[in-house]
Parts: structure tokens; C-alpha cells; sequence
């Protein structure tokens, strides 16, 4: 199944995503013992959701091999925009693919702040992530003191054109995390969250791309957000690390 926008004139089909960022949590072991846990819980979810889990790189092996026939994807937290190269520490598309790695998360506000990531860079590790056949999700999102001086809009809408030049916007997930809302337990208010992803919507090319809230979902909040019109999935960061909140979350619930 699929998230139809509201109008009937309007045949946009919207994939419904829900990610895991696992950020740098968790070692092999502990990685599948959350399998473990999380495995029998998937049995209950809709086929509708594109599951996914984004860990770090030295669980992305194992991982791969444990969730091998699982309906479960796996993605990785940056990749860069070389094949092959003198990059040190850096993590290229190709070998993410050849582990099996179907998705990876760019321009994570973490990653601008504290590793000096800019627009410029997300956009070269986009194409590359698409060249290789992976599947980026690219996160966007203000800051508190850009929200309070009323510069929500434009940062969001900047980041957005500078980010998505020569991008293929039929390979592409977006995901709106304002900055302030991460890992804080204050979570966008759900109309919020709702209005601004309709405000990126507004700026994409493609109507089909799914976008997703990120910034403290948890299994309290899941319901009411993803009742909302334009909010195609979560990017989840502290809640995802639970095999029970992450399951909960996964296996979130309409209103009839
Ligand atoms: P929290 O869910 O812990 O607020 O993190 C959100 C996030 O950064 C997901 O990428």
C-alpha cells in the first residue's frame, strides 16, 4: 500500500519510509541482539512500510548477512563521492553496494555541524550515492535560533537548491529535521511538521518523492504524525536503538 495524497485528481503514490538511525551506537554484537528482539515484531507490520535500518559501518556486514531474505533494508550514515581514493577514514558508494546496503542518510545535521559538511558536499555525495545505485535520504532542517528569527523557510529552501543540483529526484528520499527537535525529546508539533514538509514538497520536482519527520519520534508520537497528509515516514534517532520502540514505532497506527 501506498500514502495517496488527499485530492482524487492527484495520482501521486507515496512510498511510506521508516529509518532507523542508529548514529554511533552499538557494536556487531549488540546489533544482533536487537535483531533478536525486533525479527518476531515485523510479522505484525503492514506490508505497506519500507523498513529500514541505518547503522554504523562496522555493523553494516553482519547485518547484512542476518537480515539476508528480510523484508528489513540496511543503510549506512555518509558515504563519499570518490569510488576510490587517498580519502582517509572515508567510506566510498561502490563498497557500500557491494555489502549490501540499499539506502544511506547525507547532510544529517550532525555530520554539518560537527564534521564540516556543506551543501556543496551533500550534493556531491548524493549523485554519488545515486551513480551507484544506492538510494540517499538527504536531511534538511533549521536550527532554534533560525526558527525563532522566522528563517525556517529560506534555510530549508536553500539547502534544498543547492543540495539537489543535477539530482535525480526518482531515487531520493528527504527527510525534515529541525535541528532543535533532535535528540531534545521536543518534537515538532505533527501540524507543524506537516506544514513544512508541505512547503518542501512545493520545491521538488517530483511529487512522488517521500518525505520523512525526524526530531524525537518515538512510540508516543508516531501515531499523530504519521496521520498527517504530507508525512510519509519517520527518520528515527534515540527510539530506533530499542527493538520494542522501534518495532512500536515501525508498526505505528491509523486513526480509523
Ligand atoms: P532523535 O530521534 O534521537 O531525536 O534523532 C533524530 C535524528 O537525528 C534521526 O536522524
Amino acid at each position: 500500500m501506498w500514502h495517496c495524497g488527499l485530492e482524487l485528481t492527484d495520482l501521486a503514490v507515496r512510498k511510506i519510509v521508516i529509518a532507523g538511525n542508529w548514529k554511533m551506537y552499538k557494536t556487531q554484537a549488540e546489533a544482533q541482539e536487537f535483531l533478536r528482539g525486533f525479527a518476531p515484531e515485523l510479522e505484525k507490520t503492514p506490508d505497506d512500510r519500507e523498513a529500514i535500518l541505518c547503522v554504523p559501518f562496522t555493523a553494516l556486514g553482519i547485518l547484512s548477512q542476518s537480515l539476508h531474505g528480510s523484508r528489513v533494508r540496511l543503510g549506512a550514515q555518509n558515504v563519499h563521492w570518490e569510488n576510490e581514493g587517498a580519502f582517509t577514514g572515508e567510506i566510498s558508494a561502490p563498497m557500500l553496494v557491494e555489502i549490501g546496503v540499499s539506502y544511506v542518510i547525507v547532510g544529517h545535521s550532525e555530520r554539518r555541524q560537527y564534521f564540516g559538511e556543506t551543501d556543496a558536499t551533500v550534493n556531491l555525495r548524493l549523485k554519488a550515492a545515486q551513480s551507484a545505485g544506492l538510494t540517499p535520504i538527504l536531511c534538511v532542517g533549521e536550527t532554534k535560533q533560525q526558527r525563532d528569527a522566522k528563517e525556517t523557510e529560506s534555510i530549508i529552501f536553500a539547502q534544498l537548491a543547492q543540495d539537489l543540483v543535477d539530482v535525480d529526484q526518482k531515487n531520493l528520499i528527504v527527510a525534515y529535521e529541525p535541528i532543535w527537535a533532535i535528540g531534545t525529546g521536543d518534537t515538532c508539533e505533527a501540524g507543524e511538521a506537516n506544514r513544512v514538509i508541505g512547503l518542501i514538497r512545493s520545491r521538488l520536482s517530483n511529487p512522488d518523492v517521500s518525505i520523512q519527520y525526524g526530531g524525537s519520534v518515538k512510540p508516543e508520537n508516531i501515531d499523530e504524525i504519521m496521520a498527517q497528509p504530507e508525512i510519509d515516514g519517520a527518520l528515527v534517532g534515540g527510539a530506533s536503538l530499542q527493538a520494542a520502540s522501534f518495532a512500536r514505532i515501525l508498526n505505528y497506527k491509523l486513526p480509523n
